[in-house]
């Protein structure tokens, strides 16, 4: 049974009855930039993360740069994250016109290698970007505690885990108590990419943040350094989110934890039926932590091979990312192979399996028995 990667047009279909006027409204009214469909979006997802404030931006990459920004880092400052990211973790420090410094990740979770972080601080460093990584959040507990100890930023590149859980649940602790991604830090990046959990109908991203005076900031650098009209405090940037994005946001945000648990049960079924595989390595899925299942990667040797015999039988996977940061091409001549080896050697053995909300048990099952 032919098994895609991802299904946007089964989501389309099954919201098309709420989307198709959401967008109508958009266009009859004429608020395509900013406005009043982004303001409503920017508030339900406020609430939504747990966060006082949410800025809807044009972008993930957008998102992390201009909190840089409002932090005021910039040139001569150093911005550590991890090596095993989406390029755009470190790609964003450096529009900032800062310095991405880079640490490796664990072997167990694919996450940020927390005991990594303290020897790549120097005084040159300013905030630390940890990324919750297939949705599954970062060990936020231990890098706030370093954050605190040396004064630092902590950006949250949440781009991958909207609605993500970190801590909380276990203990019993009522509901609100839980923290979400995008909340537990200085700020929190989002992208909406059409692929992610929460995915616009083009690109769009957003800022959540629990302080005002950043928010603020970051409301005048998306729209041309502005705080009213056609008068520019500082020189900003062009961010601003499309109306038909906020519009579209606003009908898809309440499906999305029905979305997300749908995933976290068709996580659950490959992990019962590959747990036993013996040429397949898991990631640990922390007890403390609920992922939002973004991507379900797990490990093996003969990857190039693995993958291509699941494309003969119709399966599609994918690599997330088959290039760690310090070896791409516009780094070159920063780092050498070998500063990282276990992103490296990560790279080349991860695999992403199909999934999304509307994957069926049947096609889950499929998938595991050709591995
Ligand atoms: C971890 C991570 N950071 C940043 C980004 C950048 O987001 P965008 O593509 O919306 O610019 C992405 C998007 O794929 C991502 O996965």
């Amino acid at each position: 049974m032919p098994v895609p990667f991802l299904d946007l047009k089964a989501q389309y279909a099954s919201i098309k009855r709420e989307i198709d006027p959401a967008i109508q409204a958009v266009v009859d009214s004429c608020a395509f930039a900013s406005g009043p469909f982004v303001e409503k979006f920017e508030k339900a997802f406020a609430e939504y993360c747990g966060a006082k404030h949410c800025i809807g931006v044009g972008n993930g990459t957008s998102a992390l740069e201009l909190i840089l920004r409002a932090y005021g880092i910039g040139r001569g400052d150093e911005v550590i994250t991890v090596a095993n990211s989406f390029f755009a973790s470190a790609e964003a420090i450096s529009l900032a016109n800062a310095t991405p410094i880079l640490v490796d990740c664990n072997e167990d979770d694919a996450l940020i290698d927390t005991t990594k972080i303290e020897q790549a601080i120097t005084k040159k460093t300013k905030a630390i970007i940890p990324v919750h990584l297939y949705g599954q959040c970062a060990d936020m507990d231990t890098v706030i505690a370093i954050a605190k100890k040396h004064s630092l930023i902590v950006i949250e590149d949440a781009c991958q885990a909207h609605g993500s859980l970190y801590k909380g649940k276990k203990a019993g602790l009522p509901a609100e108590t839980l923290a979400k991604a995008g909340s537990m830090a200085h700020a929190g990046a989002f992208s909406f990419y059409p692929g992610k959990n929460l995915g616009a109908y083009g690109e769009g991203g957003a800022v959540t943040t629990n302080d005002e005076a950043i928010a603020k900031k970051i409301r005048m650098l998306r729209d041309h350094g502005m705080p009213e009209k056609y008068k520019h405090a500082i020189v900003g940037k062009n961010e601003r989110m499309d109306g038909i994005q906020g519009a579209v946001l606003s009908v898809k945000l309440p499906h999305l934890d029905a979305w997300n648990n749908a995933r976290r049960k068709n996580a659950a079924l490959y992990r019962e039926l590959l747990t036993d595989n013996p040429n397949v390595k898991l990631f640990t899925a922390h007890a403390d932590r609920s992922s939002n299942y973004h991507l379900f990667v797990m490990r093996v040797k003969n990857r190039d091979v693995v993958q291509e015999k699941l494309k003969q039988q119709g399966i599609s996977t994918g690599i997330h990312y088959p290039i760690p940061i310090h070896l791409q091409e516009a780094y070159a001549g920063i780092w050498k192979k070998g500063d990282f080896p276990v992103a490296e050697n990560m790279a080349g053995e991860i695999l992403s399996l199909p999934m999304f909300p509307e994957l069926t048990e049947e096609q889950i099952r499929d998938v595991c028995a050709v591995l």
